[in-house]
This record gives structure tokens, sequence and C-alpha cells, in this order.
């Protein structure tokens, strides 16, 4: 037998352990995992130096922009940020413009990332105004729903409590999972305009108005629909320790919910926002170091179910603004989560398993994405190649985003993706993208 390509001299993440060993990929799958004198002929043989091979991660929290938003971020920038990235799937967020609430809206989304994406994509929905549309959203594709409890993305508002738990109840009945943006809208608002009434535009009146209650209750909202209705849940950038702690709390009574964090709410305290600057402006924002510190060690400890970037690119423009409440929130995540990560690994901060299982095998999973976050015998080769020992400094000029901004410029990494493959394809090799238009494939449910 001859196959496409080999991986030859590798170490190998995989069955939950480091080996050594090679890989062979045939028609976009691993056909085999074996020592190099078991791996059969190939029309490619390619020496990877002793590096590591790990799964492509999913990320399931991405912003894609595209369509009226292009300005900001479109599908081929933000793919080409995601293999940069070591990211072979991502998780497309639906409030876009227009927002992706229907099937047609969905539908045409879909036609648009086919003919540009670098990497595979799979797409959320927000819920459509009539709760009956949502079965046509699934059967077009929509691997999960999203919804926003802080204000109104699409057809339902989180103020309509009735619809919304139809909505949910409906969603469970379709077997899709919905994630959840966690703040409550109603006190938000009302913290917002009492802080705006009194004059208030600083970085402080920004962390009074998303405080640490709002997060809170906005992760009981969600739990009790999730008990109401019995879907599974995904709670989207878990920032606060309380926050967590209620997640816990509802899975050890059994509640089908997971959660994630983000790479900016486990390394950056809020107490650096006024020098960082509006780039550092997020929703939810940065917490304390004692936030932090309880984030780092539930994920150390296998508690925390998935890592995501919520790459929410703006132009600088938007950034900018002399009052907080003008400034577009969100920080630019794709090319910097996983080596901002390995560097946690390499500091022993962070063992190698835990990351996998948070980049990779849970979120294909959760999201029920078939033969995808394993490097074993028969899955999709979304791989990607990692030389831990790369030391080098974060430089967003470099980014492939069309947003070249972020609070970790100039940060020291030791980590760093150096090719990335996408269905037995190499999409990225030392920073340069070698993937055409359209090499990845939509994932739909
Ligand atoms: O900071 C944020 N930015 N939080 C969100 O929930 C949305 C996101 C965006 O789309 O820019
Ligand atoms: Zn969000
Ligand atoms: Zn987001």
């Amino acid at each position: 037998m001859s196959v496409d390509l080999v991986l030859k001299n590798t170490k190998i993440y995989a069955f939950g352990r480091i080996i050594d060993a090679g890989l062979a990929i045939d028609e976009g799958r691993i056909v085999r995992v074996a020592k190099e004198s078991n791996l059969p002929q190939a029309s490619e043989r390619m020496d990877l130096d002793g590096l590591l091979v790990l799964p492509g991660i999913i990320d399931v929290h991405v912003h894609l922009r595209d369509q009226e938003l292009s300005y900001k971020e479109d599908f081929y920038s933000g793919t080409c940020a995601a293999a940069n990235g070591g990211i072979t799937l991502v998780m497309d967020m639906p409030n876009n413009k227009p927002v992706t609430m229907s099937r047609e809206t969905l539908r045409e989304r879909m036609s648009i990332a086919s003919r540009r994406v670098i990497v595979n994509i799979a797409f959320y929905s927000a819920f459509p105004r009539e709760i009956s549309e949502i079965k046509y959203i699934v059967q077009e594709g929509a691997k999960a729903f999203k919804t926003f409890l802080s204000h109104r993305v699409g057809g339902i508002s989180p103020n309509n409590r009735e619809a919304l738990l139809g909505a949910f109840k409906e969603t469970s009945k379709n077997r899709v999972p919905v994630a959840v943006h966690a703040e409550d809208g109603t006190l938000l608002d009302k913290k917002i305009k009492e802080l705006r009434l009194r004059g208030r535009d600083d970085f402080r009146a920004y962390l009074e108005a998303h405080s640490p209650r709002v997060e809170i209750a906005g992760i009981r909202r969600a739990i009790r629909l999730a008990k109401e209705s019995n879907t599974q849940i995904h709670i989207c950038h878990v920032s606060t320790s309380d926050g967590l702690k209620a997640i816990f709390e509802a899975k050890r009574r059994g509640l089908p919910i997971s959660c994630e964090v983000t790479p900016h709410h486990l390394l950056l305290a809020n107490q650096y926002l006024e020098k960082i600057g509006n780039i550092a402006l997020t929703n939810p924002p940065l917490r304390s170091s004692a936030d932090i510190l309880y984030l780092r060690r539930a994920l150390r400890n296998g508690l925390i179910d998935v890592i995501a970037s919520d790459h929410a690119p703006h132009t600088l423009r938007e950034k900018e603004g002399s009052s907080v409440w003008d400034v577009s929130a969100g920080i630019v995540g794709l090319e910097t989560m996983l080596p901002l990560m390995l560097t946690m690994v390499n500091r022993g901060q962070l063992p190698l398993s835990i990351l996998v299982k948070a980049f990779t095998e849970n979120p294909a999973k959760l999201f029920k994405v078939k033969r995808r976050g394993l490097i074993a015998e028969g899955y999709y080769a979304d791989l990607i190649v990692v030389d831990m020992k790369r030391e080098w400094t974060i430089d967003p000029s470099e980014f492939y985003s069309k947003a070249k901004f972020s609070p970790f410029e100039g940060w020291r990494v030791k980590g760093k993706p150096v090719k990335t493959f996408v269905n037995g394809m190499l999409v990225m090799d030392e920073g340069e993208i070698t993937g055409k238009p359209g090499v990845g494939k939509i994932i739909r449910r």
C-alpha cells in the first residue's frame, strides 16, 4: 500500500501520552500511527525532526465576522489567523451583520465560507423569531445555538422569559447545545445607566457595570434554563470564581452543563486594565488576581471543559474612544491562544494532557464533532506540529487577523505551532499560509 503522506521522526500525543512514532495520512485521514519501520510507502515523507504532533485545536468561540463586517475580519483573514495559531476547526458566532438566525442567513454564510476558509468551520445560530424555525436551522447544519443574556441578538430578547425557555426546550428536542453569554442584562443595564448619569466613563466604571455579580446572576439564570428545559448548555468565557463554583455545583447535581475559559481571563488581571488600555476591554471584563488564580487552579485540576479564544476583532478606531461606553469590546485571540497556553505548560503550570483535553477532545465530544479532536487511526488528519522549545515575542503586526493589536503584545512566550494540517493538507508552514481558500470543510450537524 502507498499513502499520500507520512510524517516521520515525531513525538505524537496519542492514547493519552507522548509516543515516539510516525503517522500515515491518506485521503485526509490518519490511516496509521506506528513506529517508523511499520509505516507504509508514501508519495511524500516529511521528517519532523522529533517535534511534537498534537491534534488540531477546536476553538468553539470565534467571531469571524465577514459579510457587512468584513472590514473587521473575514472568513479568509480569520481562518488564516486560526491556521497560524494551530487551530483546525473554528466555531463561528452568530452576532454578525446580518445576524445568523434563520435558515437563509445560515445558508448564505455557509456558502460564502465554503469558498474562502483555510481551516474547518462549524456554525452557531442565534435563536430565530419563531421557535418553530429552530428545527430547520438545525437541518441546515447549525452545530449549536448561541444566546446572549446581556442583550438581544437574534429573534428573542433575554427579557422574554417564556419565549427563551420555549427556545431552549425546542433546542433540546433537536439535540443541539446552547452556548450562553452569561451576563444578566437587567442588572447590567441598570448599572450602566446609573454610572452614565453620574458622568462616569472610566475603566473602573466599566468594571463596576460588568461586575462579578452580573456574571453570577447570568450563570444562575442559564443553569435554571438548563434545568427547566433539560438542554445541554455551554457557558462561554467564565471569568469569576463564584461563577465557576455555581457551575460545579450544577454539574454535581447532574445537569448537562459545560464551561469555557479564555486565555485573557486566565492571564490578565484587571489591575492592569488602565495600563494596557482599551484593547483589553472585553465582555465579560478582566477580573481580579484572586479570580485568575481560582480559574487556573480549576483548569489544572481538570474541572474546566474547554479553553477557547473568544476571538473578537474590531478596527483600531473602534477600540479607541474617550468614553469606555463607546469602545467596541473584544480581544483578538486566535494567534496568541496556543503559544500562551504552551508557555504555561513549559512553566509547569499546566499539564499537557489537560491542555489537549480542553483544546481538542472535550470540544469534539461536547459539540459532537465526529472523527476529529484525537490522533487515532480513522480520524481526520487535523494536526499541528509544535516546537515546544521555541522562544519568541508576540508581535501583532505579524498577525493574519485584520486586527493587528493585542494586550499580549511584547510578551515572551515559549512554544509555537510551526505546521498546521487540515484534512491532511498542510495549510500553514512556519508562519506561511500554504493552504488554498476553500480547503477547510463546513462541519454540519
Ligand atoms: O467582548 C465581547 N465581544 N463580548 C461579546 O460577547 C461579543 C464580542 C464581539 O462580538 O465583539
Ligand atoms: Zn460573549
Ligand atoms: Zn464572544
